[in-house]
């Protein structure tokens, strides 16, 4: 007994009560995550991974308004044309297929022809109502625009240029870009790059 007693009395005086100063770090027999990497004071805070739900947020995604902008927070390149450091995306963040083209082209004639003209020349119907009138789409101003910068162009406007958040969805936001890119494609290349049964067609127009 005296004996256990004693072993008893040594292990906690190794491990627990030290019972004088020292420089040296502690015995550490359970280090839990005391030496990890962790994250410094005043350091952004890593930011989580796409499709994850903060922990205590949970509450605040049945509110369908606050639900919204938590996900548009998370797929910021979808939402808000940004990637996750804040800058533009340089890409149209979905796929681009010929469907994609199409869509966007029937969206641009719908909602920005008036204005831009049917082939992004800024020389739509508005026009001869007096209305500012844009910069063809093949400046070099615009051709230098990111995707995200021109998706943000239509969802939230420039200068005299109205938002067109409210009518038109992501997607087909993205769509149009595609399709703006195709306009200026068209519009800067010269007839010597057209294919040859094209120019034909061309001639003949
Ligand atoms: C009511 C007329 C009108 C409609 C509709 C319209 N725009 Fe514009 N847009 C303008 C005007 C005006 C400017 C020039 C803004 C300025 O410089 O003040 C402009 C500028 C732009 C620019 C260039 C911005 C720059 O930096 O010069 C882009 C890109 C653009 N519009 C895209 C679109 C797209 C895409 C649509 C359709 C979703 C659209 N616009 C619909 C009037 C319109």
């Amino acid at each position: 007994m005296k004996r256990i007693i004693t072993l008893l009395f040594l292990f906690f005086f190794i491990v627990g009560c030290r019972g004088w100063r020292s420089e040296k770090p502690p015995v550490h027999l359970n280090p839990n995550l005391d030496f990890q990497a962790s994250i410094k004071a005043q350091e952004d805070p890593l930011l989580s991974p796409d499709h994850i739900i903060p922990w205590g947020m949970e509450s605040d995604f049945s509110d369908l308004e606050n639900r919204d902008a938590i996900i548009k927070q998370k797929n910021k390149p979808f939402y808000l044309g940004k990637n996750r450091s804040g800058e533009w995306v340089e890409t149209v963040p979905v796929d681009v297929t010929h469907a994609v083209l199409k869509r966007g082209q029937e969206r641009y004639d719908i909602y920005c022809s008036m204005c831009h003209g049917k082939d992004g020349s800024g020389n739509g119907i508005v026009m001869e109502y007096g209305w500012f009138k844009p910069k063809p789409y093949w400046d070099d101003a615009i051709v230098s625009y990111k995707d995200g910068e021109l998706f943000d162009i239509i969802s939230n406007g420039i200068r005299t240029m109205p938002s067109y958040s409210q009518q038109i969805k992501e997607s087909d936001r993205w769509a149009i870009v595609t399709y703006i890119r195709a306009l200026q494609v068209s519009n800067k290349m010269k007839i010597q790059d057209v294919p040859a049964d094209y120019k034909e067609k061309l001639k003949s127009l």
